[in-house]
């Protein structure tokens, strides 16, 4: 509990209303929210009604959470509205369960089945722009989804998941604007009352189970590895033995949450940056037409096509908050703050922090090239987390996302209808009411 006199308060207050504090502007404008948080102070203090949230917009302080201090922290309490959706996977897991899972999935995850998944990346891409013709305007965001829902299925389940997923995708969505409505709400009840984003959930939890579990029964009766993430899951074996169907399903459901969105919604933002900003365009062009037909071996000689995903994921991080609670009392940027306080690793707001990066509005791929990227302190740049909890899927998202954009620059241009976008931060950044664009063929 902070009272009056412990140190907590003395953390500057993001302006507010008595009683609701920060409540309103939470539910209407977070980004707008979050950028006066950052405007206030590095580590700034945000009033929910009564739970306060500490905003932390400094690159060595957000080190000193994610890394340095790791484990005076756990996963914030705003993640576990999705403990029905995700059980106890990777994402929400803590403690041993987290090590053991973590160490059980890494083969998944290996450079050599990295670069087997490549071919399916490609192909998937090729099957979505095959749908695509000069002039037709398309929902860009639906499109990337879609793309990277197809790639999940394939590499994570080695099945077709576009026969399900509209079910996928619909239960993904319910989720997630479920966990939202939770986030925002002052009422805290348990999972069990009938609330409308409680039964919401549990919607989601049906239509995604029913695939997850039909994908793990017709894995168990094969047996065999199919080169997949799922069959790593079934066929992991440690001293305590394998995973129960329960787990595996956790995990599937973990990755699949967790590494369709965040990917479609980066290549979405490339794009939206490209559109905006056509002499960018033009270099990539350039370096995509003189490659050769896309694979992942020559993705090295296209680095300007990886700087364009960098720059767009440092202006849109998909994951723009990274949300921590404190396990016990912690100095952090020289305030005390007592135990159980949520603290949220602005990383948006650090990624657009003008001393790290001048000009920060301006979308500069050459930031992400030679001497500039070397010379930068790593921490400065955070898209996918820090420490023991950093982002499993970084190399697979890295892969998807080189090798999904070089594919569509090679085959079309996109111009994004510009009126339309408007940042909407659900568990990822995701553009509100979707990105109307249109489509050139080249
Ligand atoms: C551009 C795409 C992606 C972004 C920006 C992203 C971002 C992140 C971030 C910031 C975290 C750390 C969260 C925290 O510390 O609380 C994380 C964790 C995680 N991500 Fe990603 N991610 C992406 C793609 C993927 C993909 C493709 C997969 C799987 C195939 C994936 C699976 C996971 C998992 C399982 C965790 C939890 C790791 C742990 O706690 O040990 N992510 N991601």
């Amino acid at each position: 509990m902070v009272t009056a006199s412990s140190p907590a308060l003395s953390v500057p207050a993001v302006p507010g209303l008595p009683l609701v504090g920060n409540l309103l502007q939470f539910r209407r404008d977070r980004i707008g929210l979050q950028d006066l948080a950052a405007k206030t102070a590095p580590v700034a203090r945000l009033q929910l009604a009564h739970i306060p949230i500490y905003v932390i917009t400094d690159a060595d302080i957000g080190h000193q959470v994610l890394v340095e201090d790791n484990d005076k922290f756990q996963k914030s309490a705003g993640l576990h509205f999705l403990q029905p959706l995700l059980g106890d996977g990777l994402l929400t897991a803590e403690g041993e369960t987290h090590k053991r899972h973590r160490k059980l999935l890494a083969p998944a995850f290996a450079p050599k089945r990295l670069n087997a998944y490549g071919t399916t990346m490609v192909e998937e891409t090729a099957t979505q722009i095959g749908r695509w013709r000069t002039g037709q305007r398309i929902d860009l965001a639906e499109e990337m989804m879609e793309t990277t829902l197809a790639i999940a299925g394939k590499t994570m389940f080695g099945t077709d998941v576009r026969r399900d997923a509209r079910q996928v995708a619909l239960g993904l969505e319910l989720g997630m604007r479920a966990q939202m409505e939770s986030l925002s709400s002052p009422v805290r009840l348990g999972y069990e009352w009938p609330l409308p984003r409680h039964l919401r959930m549990r919607r989601a939890v049906k239509l995604l189970d029913e695939v997850v579990y039909r994908l793990i029964r017709e894995g168990r009766a094969r047996g065999t590895d199919k080169g997949d993430v799922l069959s790593i899951l079934l066929l992991a074996q440690d001293e305590e033995g394998g995973l129960s169907d329960k787990q595996v399903r956790d995990e599937a459901m973990t990755l699949l949450l967790a590494g369709h969105e965040t990917t479609a919604n980066a290549l979405t933002w490339a794009w939206y940056e490209l559109s905006r900003n056509p002499a960018v365009l033009a270099k990539l062009q350039a370096e995509v037409d003189a490659a050769g037909p896309i694979k992942t071996e020559m993705l090295d000689t296209m680095p300007y096509n990886l700087a364009v995903i960098e720059e767009a994921m440092r202006m849109h991080p998909p994951a723009y908050m990274i949300g921590r609670e404190t396990k016990q009392e912690i100095v952090v940027g020289g305030h005390r703050l007592p135990a159980h306080a949520i603290v949220a690793v602005n990383v948006r707001g650090i990624h657009r922090r003008a001393d790290y990066y001048p000009e920060p509005e301006a979308f500069r791929p050459e930031r992400f090239l030679g001497d500039a990227k070397k010379n930068r302190p790593r921490h400065h740049y955070l898209p996918f987390g820090g420490g023991p909890r950093i982002c499993i899927g970084s190399h697979f998202a890295l892969l998807e996302a080189q090798l999904a954009l070089a594919t569509m620059v090679k085959r079309a241009t996109i111009r994004v209808i510009p009126s339309h976008v408007d940042p909407e931060p659900m568990v990822t950044l995701r553009p509100r009411g979707g990105m109307p664009s249109i489509v050139e063929l080249r």
